[in-house]
């Protein structure tokens, strides 16, 4: 154990299982631990780290506005929370955001909105979110009750009641559900991001979005993980060509520090009104003024990377030795290892590479910007470690 593990153990709450990585510095998809070593980052810091570390334009658009104002409260209009906000509903046709500083809390308050709607527009008693089995919308009592694995609920019940979870790329199991609860809303991720990379029909979503319009059921597209650019398109939903009433974001969005986006579309932007949500942090001006930095980046060429870097990687791992299954969209893809996940984890890290996981496989969330030669060396990294002892 080293003085800083060590010191983690003592007094950092015991509610992640690190990897062995200090991390002490890094610059773009590179990251350099305390001792020197380097390894190229397949992971982003887990979705967030969009265009790298120490992203010089990024910096700039931050220390420009921590010169001028850090934080003023949502009692006053500042720049950059309203510049992202219009930035943001031009880029996807939604009407106005609320911002939080998470995923967890933009997944709240499109809870609160489609209640509010359903209460307005039928009755309270219409309160039930249909979400997925496999999902993962997050930690907090309400976000938990969303997420539909009840590995996550033990040892924290009661959690808030009113979500009932169907089938992924079941439209009938979601018909079922509509018919049997009084729905008030719909919670899906395109591609489940921590439940395994799984991604969705094109059939179901597109049943689920009209399910949604002749129910007049509030449609909610969780991107915290797959949009920013991350699936080769704005945000994941585009690619199926539907129109969520709501959509929530945050990792990519934040580029680094913490910021999370509620969006409304012309169903829900004046649901909630004066006094019916907040947040202390919410719109911060330096996470917002980088924020919009990295939306005005993620441009069509930069998405037309994102999906040829996709495609590659898609390309040199499927049917590669030691690759069971290959699953993803853009640059959120899963890679189930014939040899054991941990072992496949371990031996990247110690040649120099950092990769995550989601259930049974590894999970890759390059940079988006991620050079293409640095990428070509991950890749034959992992096939190689993926291949390694195997007949
Ligand atoms: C799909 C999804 N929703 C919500 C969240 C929660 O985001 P946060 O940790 O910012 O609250 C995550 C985090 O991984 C996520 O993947």
């Amino acid at each position: 154990m080293s003085d800083l593990t060590e010191k983690d153990a003592q007094y950092v709450a015991n509610t992640y299982s690190r990897a062995p990585i200090e991390v002490a510095y890094g610059k773009g998809s590179i990251i350099t631990d305390r001792y020197g070593k380097e390894c190229i980052d397949l992971g982003s810091g887990i979705a967030v780290n969009s265009f790298g570390i120490a992203d010089e334009e990024w910096i700039s658009a931050v220390t420009a506005q921590l010169q001028k104002v850090q934080h003023a409260s949502n009692l006053y209009y500042t720049e950059p929370c309203v510049l992202l906000a219009e930035a943001l509903c031009k880029r996807t046709g939604m009407k106005k955001v609320f911002f939080g500083n998470s995923g967890a809390e933009a997944n709240e308050c499109a809870i609160k909105t489609a209640r509010k709607y359903a209460a307005e527009h039928k009755d309270a008693s219409y309160y039930t979110i249909i979400t997925l089995k496999n999902s993962f919308h997050w930690r907090t009592i309400t976000t938990l009750a969303a997420t539909g694995q009840d590995v996550f609920h033990q040892s924290f019940t009661p959690l808030t009641e009113g979500f009932v979870y169907a089938d992924a790329n079941d439209l009938e199991g979601v018909r079922k559900l509509v018919s049997e609860n009084k729905v008030a809303g719909i919670m899906m991720e395109c591609v489940q991001g921590e439940g395994g990379v799984h991604v969705m029909d094109e059939s179901f979503v597109k049943g689920i979005a009209e399910i949604c319009r002749t129910e007049d059921i509030i449609f909610i597209v969780d991107e915290v993980q797959t949009g920013n650019g991350r699936c080769g398109e704005l945000y994941a939903y585009m690619t199926y060509g539907v129109t969520p009433d709501i959509v929530t974001t945050a990792k990519g969005l934040g580029g680094r520090l913490p910021i999370g986006a509620c969006m409304f579309g012309e169903k829900t932007e004046s649901v909630l009104r004066a006094g019916d949500h907040g947040s202390t942090f919410g719109g911060n001006p330096a996470a917002a003024a980088g924020a919009l930095n990295i939306i005005s980046r993620i441009d069509d060429a930069l998405l037309s990377e994102v999906k040829a870097k996709g495609e590659y990687i898609v390309r040199e791992l499927s049917g590669a030795k030691g690759v069971a299954e290959v699953t993803g969209k853009g640059l959120i893809l899963g890679v189930k290892p014939v040899r054991p996940l941990n072992d496949v984890i371990n031996d990247c890290f110690a040649a120099g590479l950092i990769c995550l996981t989601a259930k049974d496989k590894v999970r890759l969330l390059p940079a988006l910007n991620i050079p293409f030669d640095t990428l070509k060396k991950a890749v034959s990294i992992l096939k190689e470690v993926l291949g390694r002892d195997l007949p």
